[in-house]
């Protein structure tokens, strides 16, 4: 798909959801329509904690050939987590790491490094997972770790981003990738999708429709991003 700063997102629907009206939305930065060609494959480890549609969509995105990668293998916490029968699906290996298990958040991020080290996971993707992370895994993996947020950061930060949004009565919201940091909800920001709240509003259809536009730039954002870091790599070897 080429992407293009307006696009329907009627196309997108996801079929588990309420079907609501969907008009348009603007994603910023554009994506060069080429990247996935010009970027060597990456692999991808995926967290995720609940339905993993945006781990479907980013799935769906490779199979698509919209992004060179691999999943190499889906990390899970919640043993009811819909993303574990969908990677199921897709044939790709899904862990679970059940964080009621682990005595404190470090631990429990000390098991996520080593099975994405085990996996051979290059860039590591948070696509729903409800966890605080702690510099355990913000460390081992350096200016890779991307995360997704269901609203236009700054603004919004935490658990109830749609709610919050809702509450203060803003007329745009939307969704926002970006890098991880010890700070929750605050890294640097690769892509943004802005998302109109309508009359009517619930969190439910609101949350509806900025999922559709999450599964747009969450594949986009991560080509981006990729494609950013191997360009610095490679400035930095050709003046080394
Ligand atoms: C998304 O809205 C994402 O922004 C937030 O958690 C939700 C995960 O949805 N961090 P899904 O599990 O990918 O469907």
């Amino acid at each position: 798909m080429i992407a293009s700063s307006y696009l329907s997102a009627e196309a997108f629907m996801s079929t588990d959801s309420p079907r609501v009206e969907v008009t348009s939305s603007l994603i910023a930065p554009e994506v060069p329509p080429n990247l996935h060609q010009d970027l060597p494959q990456i692999r991808l480890g995926v967290m995720a904690s609940g339905n993993g549609s945006n781990f479907e969509a980013i799935a769906q995105a490779i199979a698509n050939q919209q992004l060179n990668a691999r999943i190499q293998v889906l990390i899970y916490n919640n043993p009811e987590a819909k993303a574990a029968v969908r990677a199921e699906g897709w044939g790709i290996p899904a862990i679970l790491l059940n964080h009621r298990e682990f005595e404190s958040r470090e631990a429990l991020d000390q098991a996520i490094v080593k099975t994405l080290h085990e996996y051979d996971v290059e860039w590591v993707i948070m696509a729903g997972w409800m966890r605080i992370v702690t510099p355990t895994l913000i460390t081992a993996f350096p200016n890779r770790i991307l995360n997704i947020h269901p609203s236009l950061l700054p603004s919004f930060k935490g658990a109830h981003a749609v709610e919050q949004a809702l509450a203060a009565g803003v007329k745009i919201t939307g969704c926002t990738v970006h890098y991880v940091v010890t700070e929750v909800d605050s890294g640097a920001i690769v892509m943004q999708a802005a998302v109109p709240v309508l009359p009517g509003d619930t969190s439910e259809t609101l949350h509806h429709r900025i999922h559709v536009q999450e599964h747009q730039i969450f594949p986009r954002a991560i080509a981006l991003a990729a494609a950013q870091q191997s360009a610095l790599q490679n400035h930095s070897n050709e003046r080394s």
